[in-house]
């Protein structure tokens, strides 16, 4: 199969359209048996709950071709059930988790050409969603949902991919203490669109959020979790109801354990003990792990050891295992590889 003729190296984090999408309708109470489209749009009611009440939640994964030219994704069935738990958290029918995982399946090997080859840098992110699709006016959930996947070649999340960023601790909150913060809403991202865009108008990268009920203990960035290394070589992890379990931070955690023989700890990390650690960076689907250089708290610039110019040791170290796993050059722990083609 022919690969689509794209600077692959060079791509950022965009949409570029890709040929096939898949599509399946909730009516009269049933999903429908959905199948792949090449028609990019979306013809909704000007009353649709998506476009009223923000009804909507979408997920976010990868596909990558290996060192010996399959193509493979990476854990979907943890993607099908954060999206279930997202689905109810709204009031909207769950896509069930095998269709799910099959449809992720489908969509991507119908874009094969567009899954950036072995050692680029880049991959295939997929993108399922679903939302409301008829027409409410009443505060209340629609009757009808469309779930979608469409697929969109990618590169690094921030500009210089794996160079240290700056993010600024946040004067808005992301969600709050009972609140969406651990489903993946689409309103939890609107709510961040003023914080980011205040953010690169300073000079940051991205915002680093507080727990909203006291202000003291970090909770998350706009699009990915958190890890710290101490001195002495510990992974450390904010423990928060109200942030989202990241799918790359469990897995950073049991490789750090069972690859590096690291502990590791799950915990709640106050502001006040940051300085302290010695590796930052934030971890994700489209940040992959992303350095962080530096946090500044209202001025007060919080520095970490591993400097401005390349990732910390470790940090590296976590890094270059888990992208082995998931490109096929590290064997993977059972079932956390699903081979497309
Ligand atoms: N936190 C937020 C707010 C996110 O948007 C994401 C991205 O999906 C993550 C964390 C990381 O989750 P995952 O590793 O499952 O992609
Ligand atoms: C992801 O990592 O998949 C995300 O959803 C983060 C961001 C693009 C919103």
């Amino acid at each position: 199969m022919e690969k689509k003729n794209i600077d692959w190296g060079n791509i950022g984090f965009g949409y570029r359209q890709t040929d096939y999408r898949y599509v399946s309708m909730y009516r009269n109470g049933a999903w429908d048996e959905g199948g792949l489209t090449t028609d990019d749009t979306v013809t909704l009611s000007e009353c649709a709950c998506v476009l009223q009440y923000a009804q909507t939640c979408f997920e976010g994964l990868k596909a990558y071709t290996t060192e010996d030219g399959h193509i493979v994704t990476f854990r979907p069935d943890l993607n099908a059930e954060r999206m279930e738990n997202s689905a109810k958290g709204l009031e909207m029918p769950p896509f069930p988790r095998d269709r799910f995982v099959d449809a992720v399946c489908e969509v991507v090997a119908a874009n094969a050409a567009y899954v950036p080859p072995y050692g680029s840098g880049a991959s295939l992110y997929i993108r399922p969603y679903m939302f409301g699709f008829d027409a409410v006016i009443g505060v209340k959930p629609a009757s009808e949902y469309q779930f979608r996947i469409f697929t969109t070649p990618v590169g690094p999340y921030f500009k210089g991919g794996a160079k240290p960023i700056t993010i600024r601790v946040s004067d808005f909150d992301r969600a709050a203490p009972h609140g969406t913060g651990c489903i993946k809403a689409g309103l939890n991202y609107a709510m961040s669109l003023h914080p980011i865009m205040e953010a690169h108008r300073q000079g940051f990268d991205e915002n680093v959020y507080l727990d909203p009920a006291t202000r003291t203990k970090i909770e998350e960035t706009g699009g990915a979790n958190m890890i710290f290394i101490t001195k002495d070589n510990k992974l450390v992890t904010p423990k928060s109801d109200s942030i989202l379990p990241s799918i790359t931070r469990r897995s950073i955690l049991q490789v750090a354990r069972d690859y590096l023989g690291m502990e590791t700890e799950e915990r709640e990390v106050y502001l006040e003990e940051v300085p302290e650690f010695v590796e930052c960076g934030l971890c994700g689907t489209a940040a992959v792990i992303s350095p962080v250089g530096k946090i500044v708290d209202h001025g007060r610039e919080i520095c970490f050891a591993s400097g401005m110019n390349e990732m910390g040791k470790v940090t590296k170290k976590l890094y270059d295992t888990l992208t082995g796993i998931q490109m096929g050059h590290i064997k993977a722990p059972e079932g956390w590889i699903k081979v497309i083609k």
